[in-house]
């Protein structure tokens, strides 16, 4: 890879979809090199150009497979989850008793460890009252393989040991010979897998009660987290929460967040007063 075809597959996946790889040269030739021997393509500028004149889009969705990082797994930073079951669940029970309607939404979602884990903690949590409540979690990434997988809801044995044995008995079954377990259908209809870009205009009719978006922004430059936190912000209900990764930050003055715990964001409250207020 020269530096100025590795500058141009870089530039397109930093325009497109956020993520800086303008310093991981190697990371990026390293995954993309076996595809392009197995294509046939002699360049990657060859490779950019087919690319570019593909109007079915599998080539830029291929492409985004292979560079996303998508590490992830059942009950990651788990603090967050004990934080919602602890606060904002409670909170959210009475502030939503009248509409029952949550709406939470998981924007870098991968192979589905993060949403279904929120998935079990709703369930949960709302116990026999979760009939009455819609808490669908609504499930994104960029990625269509890892999105495909999260569907699936396989994971191997290692993968949900670490979940609560009430849990794991529930909410899978064994398959091939227990090596395996499949999501039951109970809780893969709580999560709603769909393809999004974060980047682009975000669809949402209805303002959101929480967002998880964790271990995706470390991708992103400064300008492109900026805005986006911006967006994230304006999208939430006041009094709305935002969880980001634990090695994450996010930059005061950007938008009034309040820092309700390391790594957990608050809209504050006030502004809904305000807009009752102003009626
Ligand atoms: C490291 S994983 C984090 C998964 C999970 N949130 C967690 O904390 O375990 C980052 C995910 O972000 C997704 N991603 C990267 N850029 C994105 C973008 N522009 N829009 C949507 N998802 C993106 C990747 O495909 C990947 O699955």
């Amino acid at each position: 890879m020269t530096d100025l075809e590795f500058r141009r597959i870089s530039m397109f996946l930093k325009d497109r979809y956020g993520i800086d790889m303008t310093h991981k040269k190697e990371i990026m030739d390293g995954r993309l090199s076996n595809m392009i021997r197995i294509r046939g393509f002699d360049s990657y500028d060859a490779y950019m150009n087919a690319l570019m004149q593909d109007s079915s889009g599998e080539m830029e969705k291929e492409l985004v497979n292979l560079l996303s990082t998508n590490h992830t797994y059942f009950m990651r930073e788990f603090e967050h989850f004990e934080y919602m079951k602890k606060v904002v669940l409670p909170y959210l029970r009475k502030e939503e008793e009248n509409t029952q309607d949550l709406r939470i939404w998981c924007g870098a979602a991968s192979s589905g460890e993060e949403p279904y884990t929120l998935a079990m903690l709703l369930l949960d949590f709302f116990g026999l009252e979760h009939d009455k409540w819609d808490t669908t979690v609504l499930a994104t990434d960029i990625s269509t393989e890892v999105l495909q997988s999260a569907v699936r809801g396989v994971y191997k044995k290692e993968q949900i040991a670490e979940l609560p044995d009430n849990w794991k008995r529930r909410f899978f079954r064994p398959v091939e010979d227990g090596e395996y377990f499949a999501v039951t259908d109970e809780l893969k209809k709580e999560v709603l897998f769909r393809q999004f870009n974060l980047m682009d205009d975000f669809p949402f009719r209805k303002k959101l009660h929480v967002i998880f978006l964790r271990n995706v922004m470390i991708y992103f430059d400064r300008p492109t987290k900026q805005s986006l936190i911006k967006k994230l912000y304006d999208v939430l209900e006041p009094g709305g929460y935002l969880f980001v990764g634990r090695t994450e930050t996010i930059e005061k003055g950007n938008v009034p967040f309040e820092l309700v715990e390391p790594s957990i964001f608050r809209k504050p409250l006030a502004t809904k007063e305000e807009a009752i207020w102003r009626k």
